[in-house]
């Protein structure tokens, strides 16, 4: 079975050996070398690092049809052997921002900050995928994951520049973002 649950791991050892760790907003995680993507999220104590967070890959929640197909048909998957460069960036929505309705969110998101068609441009080079953590209680609403070759490190930067300058971004208010490097 597919594991929709996934502990993300930071210890001095693993998969992904970290090249940089800075708190965008709020307050910043304890610094870690390595980082490792555990499917299954029933990590022993042991095995919980000096640091771990869990995601949940859950449903669409903004994204219409067309978006979707589109996305569907242009995308890839993770574990691309040339993509040796990977982000993990954990990132919670403030208060305001969970107050909204649905189609307020859905209005800001993409009528106004246009993320799904900005971040459309970057695919298939990059690889994404979105873990929910909110509804788990953790510190984090979100933990997002992208996986890239190092010839695209360059447009992953112009998209989360682009993104960081948009109108959804403005309820952001932690986002740490620490950049990977496959071991
Ligand atoms: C959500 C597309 C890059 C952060 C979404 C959704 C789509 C999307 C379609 C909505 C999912 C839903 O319907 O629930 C893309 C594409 C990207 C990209 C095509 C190109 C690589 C990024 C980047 C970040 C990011 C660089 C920055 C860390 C997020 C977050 C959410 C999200 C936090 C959840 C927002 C919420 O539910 O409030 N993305 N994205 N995305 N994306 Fe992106």
């Amino acid at each position: 079975m597919t594991s929709t649950i996934f502990d993300f791991v930071g210890d001095n050892s693993g998969e992904w050996q970290v090249t940089s760790m800075t708190a965008y907003k709020g307050n910043p995680i304890e610094s870690v070398s390595h980082l490792t993507k555990v499917p299954l999220g029933d990590l022993s104590q042991s095995e919980k690092g000096i640091w771990s967070f869990k995601g949940i890959i859950s449903n669409l929640r903004y994204t219409e049809k067309e978006e979707k197909d589109k996305l569907t048909s242009i995308q890839e998957d993770l574990g691309r052997k040339n993509a040796t460069l990977a982000a993990f960036i954990p990132i919670r929505k403030s208060e305001t921002w969970w107050n909204l309705a649905q189609d307020e969110r859905r209005k800001i998101m993409e009528s106004k900050s246009k993320h799904t068609q900005s971040g459309m441009k970057y695919l298939p080079a990059i690889a994404r995928k979105l873990f929910h953590s909110r509804d788990i209680g953790e510190a984090f609403d979100f933990l997002t994951w992208f996986e890239y070759a190092p010839a695209d490190a360059e447009a992953f930067e112009e998209l989360l520049d682009t993104l960081r300058k948009t109108e959804e971004w403005t309820y952001v208010n932690r986002e740490i973002d620490i950049r990977l490097k496959k071991v």
